[in-house]
């Protein structure tokens, strides 16, 4: 991976200047956690079409015809998710607020952000972790203990054949009726609104903000990829990370995990390893002295 020395320190005199950060993060920021994206190559749109998969009326109908494909896909979904740890990307986001007034836009439903310690986490695309009733009222947030412990049922639910009334026991405290309400994850599928108030605090965060930082998403699915270039028309700098580069004012390509630590040390120079690790107070001097690996 080489990076270009120059966009760094660019990049990282932007958000030593910023008076407010928005990072707005998609599937990418959580591969390094062991997480698929969905439109890389082998992602998982690939494996489960989202015309299908990725609505509530076509899991319904899986779900009556093909219980144990429904199995097979929410056992992709939710074993990787139960598993996860935040990785260096979501701390280094969550290292930022010690320097400066942060705002985590995210469209994944993994609650690593909150893991790792960010307070400020705006989920458009609702949670897999937070539980709600029929008309979206909060019922009660899952830890990943519990997950872990849906995934178990699951698995265990999926060896021999499977019924639905089965699959649906063995998910009950994610989806189904409970004492008082019908209850589901708060996420957002295709054709659904997006969630609120995160959606409306998002778009006011990304016109008020000074540094705008895309990690690890593709900015394809509206309206979320609107975002960006909200915060550019208002004024913003667009930081991009990810492998693949996309729009931004300067793109820093390659993992996240390795980009956003080593562009906070840059900024804020903390007192961390630099690369090659060679060990130096400040990362500033750090950059100049190995201009990219
Ligand atoms: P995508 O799968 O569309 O894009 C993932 C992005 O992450 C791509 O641009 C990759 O190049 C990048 N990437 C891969 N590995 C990376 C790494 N280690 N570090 C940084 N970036 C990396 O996922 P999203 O953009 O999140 O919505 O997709 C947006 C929405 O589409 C999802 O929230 C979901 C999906 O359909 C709904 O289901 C409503």
């Amino acid at each position: 991976m080489h990076l270009d020395n120059a966009s760094i320190l660019r990049a990282a005199e932007w958000l030593r200047s910023a008076r407010h950060v928005v990072v707005f993060t998609g599937a990418g920021v959580s591969v390094e956690s062991g997480i698929a994206t969905f439109r890389d190559s082998g992602g998982f749109w690939q494996r489960f079409p989202p015309d299908q998969f990725a609505n509530w009326n076509g899991l319904l109908k899986i779900a009556a015809g093909k219980p144990k494909l429904l199995a097979e896909f929410l056992l992709e979904v939710l074993a990787p998710v139960a598993a996860a740890a935040p990785n260096p990307a979501h701390r280094a986001i969550a290292d930022l607020e010690k320097h400066t007034r942060v705002t985590v836009i995210t469209q994944n439903v993994d609650r690593l952000h909150q893991d790792a310690g960010s307070t400020t986490v705006h989920e458009v695309h609702g949670s897999l972790f937070e539980i709600v009733g029929k008309d979206g009222e909060f019922v009660r947030l899952l830890s990943r203990p519990q997950m872990q412990d849906i995934v178990r049922s699951l698995q265990r639910a999926a060896r021999g054949p499977l019924t639905l009334p089965r699959l649906l026991w063995a998910i009950r405290s994610l989806y189904g009726p409970g004492r008082k309400v019908f209850h589901r994850p708060s996420i957002v599928l295709f054709g659904d609104a997006m969630a609120e108030p995160a959606w409306s605090d998002s778009w006011e965060a990304a016109r008020e903000c000074d540094c705008f930082l895309i990690v690890g998403t593709s900015c394809v699915v509206m309206p979320a990829a609107m975002l960006p270039h909200e915060a550019q028309m208002s004024g913003a700098s667009v930081i991009g990370i990810g492998p693949e580069e996309g729009r931004a004012d300067v793109w820093l390509r390659g993992p996240a995990g390795e980009i956003l630590p080593r562009l906070v040390r840059a900024a804020f120079g903390q007192q961390t390893q630099c690369p090659n690790s060679l060990t130096q107070p400040n990362d500033r001097a750090c950059w100049s002295d190995n201009p990219g690996t």
